[in-house]
This record gives C-alpha cells, sequence and structure tokens, in this order.
C-alpha cells in the first residue's frame, strides 16, 4: 500500500459522522496500480440511514435565508480554493490525471460554489398580471428538496460540486453516491463543506462497490425528489426507468459521441489547437471529447499531419511528472476498449499515424494515437472512445459533414473549426447537441449551461440553468382582493 495521499477522511460521510465499516474496498492509483486507501463498501442499510439524515436537515436548511447559505458556500469555495495542491495531488493519485490539469479542476469544481453561492440569491418568482380583477398571481421558487447525485471518476471534485452547490444554494440537502475509483475527493471535498459550516445531515456522502444496490435505494425512496446523474447512457436509462415510479426531476449528464468537424477554410493552427485540446485532456476521458474528428478534402493532409507533429510532443507518464501530459487510462477495461476499437478500425482500414498502442510506462497507459482514413462501418465512429484516440474521417460538402456530425444518437457536444461566419452560425444551428464550439475546444465553465439532446440526457448543469434544475416553481392565486 502506497501511503495515503489524503490528509482528510477515509470514511463516508452521514449526518455529519464518520461512518466506517468492516466490509471496505480498495482505491487503486491507476498509474502505479498501488492500493493508496480503503473505503467503507456501503449498503442499503447506510444508504437509507443517508436519506433519513438528509431528509431531517431538510427543513432547517431550506428556511435559512440564501444570503445565510451563501456565506457558508462562499467559505467552502475560500477553503477549497486554499487547498488547490493537496486536492490536486489526491486527484492525481487516484484518478491519474496530469496534476496541472488536477489543479485546473480543483479551480474548475471551486468555481462551481462560487458560482452558486451568488446565484441561490436570485432563484426569483414572478408576477403575472391577473385574468380577474379580484385575483393576484405569482410564483415564487422552492427547493425541490432532498436530492441524490450519482457522480463519474473523470472530474472527481468539478463533476460533484457542479451538483452539490447548486442544490445547496437552493436549499435542497443531499445524498453523493461518488464513483468507486474516486472517492477520496468526493470525502476530501465534504469535509471541507462541513469545516465551512455546513450542518450535519445537508451533504451526505455513500461509499460503495455495489452501486445497483445504494442506486436503487435512491430511486425508489419517495422522499428523494430529484437524482442528478453524470456517466453513461446505459445506466442512465436504467435510472431513468427507475425514478419513474416516484416521479422524480432527473438531470442526466450521458455519454457524447462528439464530432469535431474541419472545413477546408478553417485557421489550421485553431484547429489543430482545438482538436487537441478537445481530444486529448484527461488523456481523452471527457464526455465531451472529440470522438469523431470529420476533416473536409481539401485541408485533410495539411490538418492530419499537423495534427501528428502536435501529438508527437505530447509526454506519457505519470500525472505526478512535471512533463506529464497523458497520464494513465482510469482501469484495465479503459484499455481494454480502446484497443479494441483501434484493432477494429485498422482491421478495416484505418492507418495508425502516430500511436496505436499500449505505452510501456504501465499497464493502464496507451499511446497518443491519431487514426486516418476512418469510415462509417468501423466502431470507434459510433462508440464513446474515452481514450486518446483521435479518429478522422473525410467528407466533401458542408451537407455531408453536418450529415455525418448529426448521424448518431448521441448529442452532448460538437464542434466545428471555420473562418467564414456564415458557415460558422449555419452549422451551428443545424449540429444536433446541447453545446457548440466554433473555433474552440474546450468550453466548459461554471456560468454556461452544459447538457445535451438526444441520448446525451436531461437538463443542465452550471448557469442560471444549473439552479433551476434544483427548485420547484409555485404559483399562489391570491383571491377576494377588494377593489
Ligand atoms: C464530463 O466529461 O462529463 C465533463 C466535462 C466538462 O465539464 O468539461
Amino acid at each position: 500500500m502506497e501511503t495515503a495521499p489524503t490528509k482528510y477522511p477515509t470514511a463516508a460521510l452521514i449526518d455529519g459522522q464518520w461512518i466506517t465499516s468492516s466490509r471496505s474496498f480498495a482505491v487503486i492509483n491507476p498509474a502505479t496500480g498501488a492500493e493508496i486507501a480503503q473505503v467503507p463498501n456501503l449498503g442499503a442499510k447506510e444508504t437509507l440511514a443517508a436519506i433519513d439524515a438528509a431528509s431531517r436537515a431538510l427543513p432547517a436548511w431550506s428556511a435559512k435565508t440564501a444570503k445565510d447559505r451563501a456565506i457558508i458556500l462562499k467559505r467552502w469555495f475560500d477553503l477549497v480554493t486554499a487547498d488547490t495542491e493537496h486536492l490536486a495531488q489526491l486527484m492525481t493519485a487516484e484518478q491519474g490525471k496530469p496534476l496541472t490539469e488536477s489543479r485546473g479542476e480543483v479551480a474548475y469544481g471551486a468555481s462551481f460554489i462560487e458560482w452558486f453561492a451568488e446565484e441561490g440569491k436570485r432563484a426569483y418568482g414572478r408576477t403575472i398580471p391577473t385574468t380577474v380583477a379580484s385575483r393576484r398571481y405569482i410564483t415564487i421558487k422552492q427547493p425541490i428538496g432532498v436530492v441524490a447525485a450519482i457522480a463519474p471518476w473523470n472530474f472527481p471534485i468539478a463533476m460533484i460540486t457542479r451538483k452539490v452547490a447548486p442544490a445547496l444554494a437552493a436549499g435542497c440537502t443531499i445524498v453523493v453516491k461518488p464513483a468507486e475509483d474516486t472517492p477520496l475527493c468526493a470525502l476530501a471535498i465534504a469535509k471541507l463543506a462541513l469545516d465551512a459550516g455546513v450542518p450535519p445531515g445537508v451533504f451526505n456522502v455513500v461509499t460503495t462497490m455495489d452501486a445497483p444496490v445504494v442506486g436503487k435505494v435512491l430511486t425508489d425512496d419517495s422522499r428523494v425528489r430529484k437524482l442528478t446523474f453524470t456517466g453513461s447512457t446505459a445506466v442512465g436509462k436504467a435510472l431513468y426507468r427507475q425514478c419513474a415510479d416516484t416521479v422524480k426531476k432527473l438531470t442526466l449528464e450521458l455519454g457524447g459521441n462528439a464530432p469535431l468537424v474541419i472545413f477546408d477554410d478553417a485557421n489550421l493552427g485553431q484547429a489543430v489547437a482545438g482538436a487537441m485540446a478537445s481530444k486529448y485532456r484527461n488523456a481523452g476521458q471527457t464526455c465531451v471529447c472529440a470522438n469523431r474528428i470529420l476533416v473536409q478534402a481539401g485541408i485533410y493532409d495539411r490538418f492530419a499531419a499537423a495534427l501528428v507533429e502536435a501529438v508527437a510532443k505530447l509526454h506519457v507518464a505519470p500525472g505526478t511528472d512535471a512533463r506529464c501530459t497523458i497520464g494513465p487510462l482510469i482501469n484495465s477495461d479503459a484499455i481494454a476498449k480502446v484497443e479494441t476499437l483501434t484493432a477494429d478500425a485498422v482491421g478495416k482500414g484505418a492507418k495508425v499515424l502516430i500511436g496505436g498502442a499500449p505505452n510501456p510506462t504501465g499497464p493502464l497507459f496507451y499511446q497518443p494515437t491519431v487514426l486516418g482514413g476512418i469510415t462509417r462501418d468501423m466502431d470507434i465512429v459510433r462508440e464513446e472512445i474515452f481514450g486518446p484516440v483521435a479518429a478522422l474521417m473525410r467528407f466533401e460538402t458542408e451537407a455531408e459533414a453536418v450529415a455525418l456530425a448529426n448521424d448518431t444518437p448521441f448529442g452532448l457536444a460538437a464542434y466545428l473549426f471555420s473562418q467564414n461566419l456564415s458557415r460558422a452560425w449555419r452549422v451551428a444551428e443545424k449540429l444536433d447537441a446541447g453545446m457548440i464550439g466554433v473555433n474552440d475546444g474546450i468550453f466548459s465553465n461554471e456560468v454556461v449551461p452544459f447538457g445535451g439532446v438526444k441520448e446525451s440526457g436531461l437538463g443542465r448543469e452550471g448557469a442560471a440553468e444549473g439552479l433551476e434544475e434544483y427548485l420547484e416553481t409555485k404559483f399562489i392565486c391570491l383571491g377576494a382582493i377588494d377593489a
């Protein structure tokens, strides 16, 4: 066992108490394969206890003024920000991403806390002109109630704060189930929330390897009024079905198959920088990563050559190495998927322009790869790669690009590169995606709405829309008003 990289608890958090268990599971450093901690493997009983705690804490938390909640959230933001370096080291230890990216993620995660601390003060209702002289119509916004959050491993802090901060700002209480690969960051930020003054029971963390068991308790319980989930489309669909019986409100941030379209009139430097940023961030393990790079025939060869030159400069290493730009993948399933998709593409005629094989640094490292000559019969065109493999597909016309880009049940992010403003606007309107990057490969931040269309999900996170997800609109009719 490596020395535990955390000064924070490795126990679960229910009702302000740190809970241990005789059943536990190991957290593994993907760069070394070493165990870095054991955390409790909780089940149905503890999940119910967490919902009980969240229900008990709800009346007092929701009764606080938005300003009082904001004061606590801002203290939480300050504590997270002040401990950036330790949190970043912890994130790299359990998730693998390069330290520079981990530091960036701590700032990204903290930004949701700061943003929603303020935005909670703007949960405005409306007055509506009346239809009857003796009545007045108003709406007020109220917290939806107890929230369940199921979080992914690829952004172990930001994907939790993007859910917890708006929930708490709105006056909700929450039970979080972090990913089994990355529970330590979740526990660290939960501890900082307690230190900031978040009362017991308002923010609970249930660590488990039995996700279906915990998920069933969270979805079956009628006291849980909202489920927010980031993860695969398959699991999202199952949770959606499970929430039907209690008619919960849902935010689902599911899989993507982002097209990144490069037109002949693109600025080559911008297109390469955008493709690099979108494709290789977090070793290709983001839902918004460019999955299919569609390149118009007139620029294809120049783009492919420039991309290969940029990829050759990436440095594969453990995330703690200062030179690292590509860390390990999260686990052996992730490596197997990348290998299978690459082999399928190559078997059907794709050309390996660079990479195309595991990297000797360790069993979970894969070489940053560019595949040329991708065609529609290849699995890589339909499946989310979630690894550092760029798949280049040639097209001739704008209409063909739009048709290819939209030829997927997913619709999370899409990107396009063109110096022609009319084309950029026209194509942005036609792409079936919740988020479009024009001449830009990374756009996520706290002030803009993040989310997808089609099978990429429901609802939005971040921005004013992200607060709305945790609020109910109540209409009040004030009758018998004397004229
Ligand atoms: C994700 O991959 O789910 C989130 C990516 C982002 O926030 O940019």
